[in-house]
């Protein structure tokens, strides 16, 4: 049975000797079908967390952008500037201009200036936009937007699509990548802006089941209450997941809960950080 091998390029936090941590995501994701680039985190690291990892980022098959973020799509243009071959993955709405609240009451900008549709269109092999769930190559599927569905859940802060602050960015464009295994779904997330239990939900949907065997990533639980979190454990729960490993922008009151509800099914992640699964 051939495999699936993630290495996170880019994370919070690193582990390894010259492993160097970002606020950021990035994961390699060795597929039969090639290597595919699930973000590419600021842009710092990915290069350098690369080369002490032996791993080779001009043979980059393609890119999947989880959402439009600067900590999740600044290492593009640098990446296809060395990846030929790459085409990219994405949501339309993952190049408009995108805004956070800061503490002053102001906004900053959270998007990359440079990530011009036009620019994107000549400097990648390929670009393949999707609203709708999608695949990257015969393994690796693409989650689309994902419907709201659980009133509970929020994308997780205070994000605009204008300067001013006015319009709210409900960040359609937030997706995550998920593959089969014999054990059931594994899925993978860049922000989950969508909310995790939205997206766990519509990828269990997706995939015509309620149980997910694996769920590794960002869950955007910084500013979460104690009532989300705790329907957050229960779906986990209900849904049998036995490998959770939470990282990035979930937050460490989250993930202190995560380890404390499910002891022996949590996992530490970092730079450096493998996973390995078998795909049918
Ligand atoms: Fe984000
Ligand atoms: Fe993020």
């Amino acid at each position: 049975m051939p495999d699936i091998r993630i290495t996170l390029l880019t994370e919070n936090t690193a582990k390894g000797r010259g492993i160097l941590g970002e606020h950021g995501l990035a994961y390699w994701i060795e597929t039969p079908d090639g290597p595919v680039l699930f973000d590419t985190g600021q842009g710092q690291t990915l290069f350098a967390n690369a080369e002490r990892c032996g791993l080779d980022l001009s043979r980059t098959t393609a890119v999947v952008l989880s959402h439009g973020h600067y900590d999740h799509v600044g290492g593009l243009e640098a990446l296809l500037k060395v990846a030929p071959a790459a085409r990219v993955h994405l949501h339309p709405d993952a190049l408009r201009p995108k805004y956070s609240g800061t503490a002053n009451g102001r906004t900053q900008p959270v998007n990359l200036p440079y990530l011009t549709e036009g620019q994107l269109q000549r400097e990648a092999a390929g670009c393949v936009y999707n609203r709708a769930p999608s695949r990257v190559n015969a393994t690796l599927h693409l989650t689309g937007e994902v419907p709201r569905t659980h009133a509970y859940e929020d994308t997780g802060g205070a994000f605009y699509l204008d300067p001013e602050g006015r319009k709210p960015d409900p960040i359609y464009d937030d997706q995550s990548l998920y593959f089969q295994t014999p054990q059931g779904p594994v899925l993978i997330l860049g922000c989950a802006h969508a909310g995790v239990v939205n997206t766990m939900r519509h990828v269990a949907k997706l995939c015509g089941t309620n149980h997910l065997h694996a769920v590794i990533g960002g869950m955007h639980l910084l500013h979460a209450a104690d009532f989300r979190l705790e329907k957050t454990y229960e779906v986990f729960r209900e849904m049998g997941v036995q490998l959770i490993a939470p990282c990035h922008c979930t937050g460490l009151r989250a993930v202190a809960g995560f380890w404390s509800a499910f002891p022996g099914h949590c996992v530490e992640v970092h730079a450096g950080k493998t996973f390995t699964f078998m795909v049918p």
